[in-house]
């Protein structure tokens, strides 16, 4: 891939991929740790115990639904706002700020889809030291301790969730650096303020007394809260008292990480503040670390790091930074499941500890039977580098309930076309034209269904993006066209560094505009990317996402037609010679903002900009797909996520269900890795159980980095061929399953992917599960995911329960363990017993080809002889579903022997061709006779054929539509 530049030179990205490709792990030096990073250092050096916040309670003041009270720090005298909401929908909202900064602090904009509605907020008790107050219907209280300051959540009398108890509230003001010019400046203002101050007062400035008291208790006295002191009084403050306690660390004023500084004008920035789970031993959530579904104690190690970084090779099984944030925390225990949002875009580092960390379930056991042991908690310390502590806590009290808070915070998944739950056949890269056609002939040839494929970097008229490579995709709409006839469709990358290039018009568009981000010094940033020199358009600016937006219109994207959609890459953003392999923190954008607190969002509105241009292009009538890589709260919103650069190895097949399941527990449903490993070339039964966990997972794509080999599904030999058909077949047909999830998500928050506790709650054995999990509430996947493996432990979680293998349909009771012996073409499915699946299948080509065949509905009868499920239908790809209410909301029930399809949701109604072929119902006792009764005619019988071995009943063509009511009674 060596490629010169126009003068001959190697490019610097051409030298980083060369160099890249001989190293084979992370470099680890090239991210900072904690110790490297000078506020979470800082902040970790803070020990609990000690919070010098007291919470000034002659500074209370109520509304109805908010309370607001200053807190001062002992040691400095800064004063602080708080301020506390009681939202709708059991959550609170906790903002604490400087009550008179030197300038503004960032607030993060755009995440929340809403102003979230208040609830009603009442004081119910008081003392010199505390205030109770009551949220809502009143059995929740809060208890503010005043000093020193903590709070205390109460659901009835039992303490659920306690903030700064650990005292590991941290609030860096801003400040005027001591020993600076500026300083030296205002602190001469101070002075002459000091004189004219003490000529006009009456009572002449005191000198403190010598214990201090006496000017601490004075200034401990609460400003008035909507009197904004003057900016004399401010610094006068600033510079006279406020000692401040990071003073003395040297990465204060300027960090420097290799061969990089971070001139920091603004000095430490930093917020921090602990909150504690009594009684819960189970945290989840805070993607995106390649590590287990439940996150581990952090003492003696890094903590969790949130700063959206691109990671050449990233390890697996620690809590480094990747590509994507989402500051999302559950909590979960038998009893209750809590969440934290910490809405917050700067760098930030989570730090979990336990008191029964370490601790073997017999000793745990033991304390509980001597009565001598402490009840578990689990701390978390959120520690982020600027911003203000913005915090919101969802009190559950089910996990149902947490997802339906933050998405109701955050927005849900979007639904996303049909098609884009089909397999995506990606690389780097397909190379020209023919390339392209002789893929896609090849699918049909091996008879492997597949709905659209990817065009990475290369496709590209020399890395810039919106452009064809002249030579080698001189037609591309003619190719684009050709995929349409067949009904298929292409996804092409636009990544956001734009090429420094006077030749090229994005780039002359985005300057003139000005709508670069800055350097510190105020010229347009530049970086290395893929083109060599690049500029970084500043997302954060709604005029550069609107212009972003309008290039996807097709008179602007030359070439592209309805049927290509977008891939954004690279925007962490990805800067190959920036600090941590991303931008400089002191880099500029709109508002002055810098760069350090906008960081974990420019991902995401990269993405944002890139959907509604989609949107755009279709007149706002057709959905958009947009696959992107970084990702921050509310991602969702836009479309699909990956787990990136994984490599073709045994554990990164494994890892990638932990990293799903942990972006689906915090509303990024649409989620999947790269089938068969980015890096390395698998081994044919590795790409073999890849292609068969990516067909259970949302986002099912196959791709490879440009150094690999060819790995169509059809180079590995027959075998290999007929098992990766089977899996992708295995995939279409339950597209109709998998679009239904996706649109349930969209309209409730519910994740598509589960951990098994999120519907089995209280079945400890199940908290620590991340190698099988729950589609819906009604399939149970436990892939195979180890080399040579001859069987899997699979547990079938609920009490009395009873769950089928989808293939054999053998019914299983739980709970239990069960050891199943696998082949090369098992992929572990089980259905359960109350749960209602449709299938498609019929094989066909592409999904869009399905679009009218008659669906199979899987009965699987629970413990009582009963089952329930639904299905959502539409057109597949528009809004119409939204705006004209052109959907089916099928719901379809089987108790006393008799199944009936009804509406789930009257105020839908769409017409389709589809029909209903089959019904297979598990689990069934063989009946004399069965019927069918359609509304308005006369009883129909059905022809059904039923296996006694198995208890399987199939009725057959019952041929009626799928919008159709109806009901079948086994007789
Ligand atoms: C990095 C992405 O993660 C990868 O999927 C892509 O192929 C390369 N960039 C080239 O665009």
């Amino acid at each position: 891939m060596a490629e010169a530049d126009a003068s001959g030179r190697m490019t610097a990205a051409v030298w980083l991929t060369l160099l890249l490709a001989v190293v084979s792990a992370v470099d680890r030096s090239n991210f900072k740790t904690c110790d490297q990073s000078s506020f979470c250092k800082r902040q970790r050096n803070l020990k609990p115990g000690s919070s010098p916040y007291r919470a000034l309670l002659e500074s209370l003041q109520f509304s109805q639904d908010s309370m607001k009270i200053q807190l001062i720090n002992e040691a400095n005298k800064v004063p602080l706002l708080l301020e506390f909401y009681g939202l709708k929908g059991n959550m609170t909202r906790l903002r604490i700020n400087e009550l008179t900064p030197l300038k503004a602090r960032y607030e993060v904009p755009d995440v929340l889809v809403q102003d979230p509605p208040t609830t009603r907020l009442s004081v119910t008790g008081r003392d010199e030291n505390s205030v109770e107050l009551s949220l809502g219907d009143g059995i929740r209280k809060v208890i503010l301790t005043a000093k020193p300051f903590r709070m205390d959540l109460l659901v009835g009398w039992e303490l659920v969730l306690s903030v700064n108890s650990r005292g590991l509230l941290v609030f860096e003001h801003l400040r005027q650096r001591k020993d600076s010019f500026s300083d030296k400046v205002s602190s001469t203002v101070v002075s002459i303020w000091d004189s004219i101050k003490n000529l006009f007062s009456r009572t002449p400035t005191k000198e403190p007394d010598p214990d201090g008291a006496e000017a601490a208790e004075a200034s401990n006295a609460p400003l008035p809260l909507e009197e904004e002191p003057t900016e004399k009084t401010e610094q006068l403050e600033d510079t006279s008292k406020r000692e401040g306690e990071a003073e003395e660390d040297p990465g204060t004023w300027e960090e420097t990480f290799k061969t990089h500084t971070d001139r920091k004008p603004n000095g430490p920035t930093s917020v921090g503040l602990d909150f504690s789970f009594p009684g819960v031993e189970n945290v989840y959530g805070i993607p995106e670390h390649a590590d287990n579904l439940r996150l581990r104690t952090t003492e003696g190690g890094d903590p969790y790091r949130l700063y959206n970084l691109d990671v050449f090779q990233y390890e697996l099984y620690n809590p480094m930074a990747l590509y994507g944030s989402v500051p999302v925390l559950l909590a979960h225990s038998a009893q209750r499941t809590l969440g934290i949002f910490w809405l917050n875009a700067a760098e930030t580092w989570v730090d979990i500890t336990s008191n029964t960390a370490g601790k073997t379930l017999f000793g745990k056991m033991l304390d509980y039977i001597q009565g001598g042991g402490e009840t578990p908690q689990t701390d978390v310390r959120w520690m982020s580098e600027s911003g203000i502590i913005d915090v919101f806590l969802l009190l559950g009290p089910s996990p149902a309930d947490v997802f339906k808070q933050y998405t109701s915070l955050t927005g849900t998944q979007a639904l996303p076309p049909l098609f884009a739950l089909a397999y995506h056949q990606s690389r780097w890269n397909y190379n020209d034209e023919e390339d392209v056609n002789a893929v896609d002939n090849g699918f049909d040839e091996h008879d492997i269904p597949y709905d659209i494929i990817w065009l990475d970097i290369e496709h590209t008229d020399g890395k810039r993006y919106f452009t064809w490579d002249p030579n080698k995709f001189p037609h591309p709409r003619e190719m684009l066209q050709h995929l349409t006839a067949k009904r298929r469709k292409m996804v092409s990358i636009v990544d956001p560094h734009i090429k420094v290039d006077t030749g090229y018009r994005v780039h002359n568009e985005i300057r003139s505009r000005d709508f670069y981000v800055k350097t510190k010094d105020g010229n347009d940033y530049e970086g290395w990317c893929w083109p060599g020199s690049a500029g970084y358009p500043d997302f954060t600016n709604p005029q550069m996402r609107a212009w972003w937006s309008s290039m996807f219109a097709y008179d602007q994207y030359e070439g592209s037609t309805e049927n290509l959609y977008t891939w954004n890459d690279m925007n962490e953003p990805s800067i190959f010679n920036g600090p941590e392999v991303t931008m400089h923190k002191d880099a500029v954008h709109q508002g002055d903002w810098e760069h350090r607190d906008v960081h974990n969002l420019y991902g995401f509105y990269v993405q944002m900009a890139t959907a509604q241009g989609q949107e755009q292009r279709s007149g706002g009538v057709e959905r958009p797909f947009v696959l992107t890589r970084s990702f921050f709260a509310g991602s969702q919103r836009y479309g699909a996520v990956w787990t990136g650069d994984n490599s073709a190895e045994w554990d990164h097949l494994k890892i990638s269900i932990p990293m799903c399941l942990s972006l689906g527990l915090v509303g990024i449903s649409f989620c999947g890795a790269d089938v068969g490993g980015f890096f390395k070339n698998p081994e044919p039964e590795l790409l073999v159980r890849w292609y068969q966990v990516g067909a259970y997972q949302p986002f099912f794509r196959a791709h490879a980095h440009v150094d690999t080999t060819r790995r169509e599904p059809w180079l590995f030999g027959e075998e290999n061929k007929a098992l990766i058909r089977d899996a992708i077949r295995e995939r279409y047909a339950l597209l109709p399953f998998w679009y239904t999830l996706l649109y349930q998500s969209y309209r409730t928050g519910q994740p598509v992917m589960r951990p098994l506790w999120v519907e089995y709650p209280q079945d400890p054995t199940v908290y620590g599960i991340d190698d099988q999990y729950l589609l819906g509430d009604a399939l149970l996947v436990h892939p195979v995911t180890a080399q040579g493996a001859r069987g899997v432990q699979v547990y079938l979680p609920g009490k009395g329960a009873v769950w089928y293998d989808v293939h054999t349909h053998q019914k299983l009771h739980a709970p239990q363990t069960l050891y199943l012996t696998v082949t090369m073409s098992s992929i572990p499915v089980y259905q359960r017993g109350g749960s209602i699946v449709a299938r498609k299948e019929r094989v066909r080509r592409s999904s869009d080809c399905m679009q009218n065949d008659p669906y199979t509905l899987y009965v699987a009868l629970g413990p009582q002889g009963t089952a329930q499920g639904d299905l959502f239908v539409d057109d597949g790809h528009t809004y119409n579903f939204e705006t004209k209410g052109q959907y089916l909301h099928r719901l379809f029930r089987f108790s006393g022997n008799v199944l009936t399809a009804s509406t789930a949701d009257p105020k839908g109604s769409f017409e389709t061709l589809a029909w209903i072929e089959r019904v297979v119902i598990l689990g069934a006792g063989k009946p004399a006779a069965v019927f069918l009764k359609q509304d308005g005619a006369a009883e129909t019988r059905l022809d059904f054929t039923h296996e006694a071995e198995t208890s399987v009943l199939t009725v057959r063509k019952p041929a009626v539509n799928v919008g159709a009511d109806w009901s079948i009674s086994l007789r």
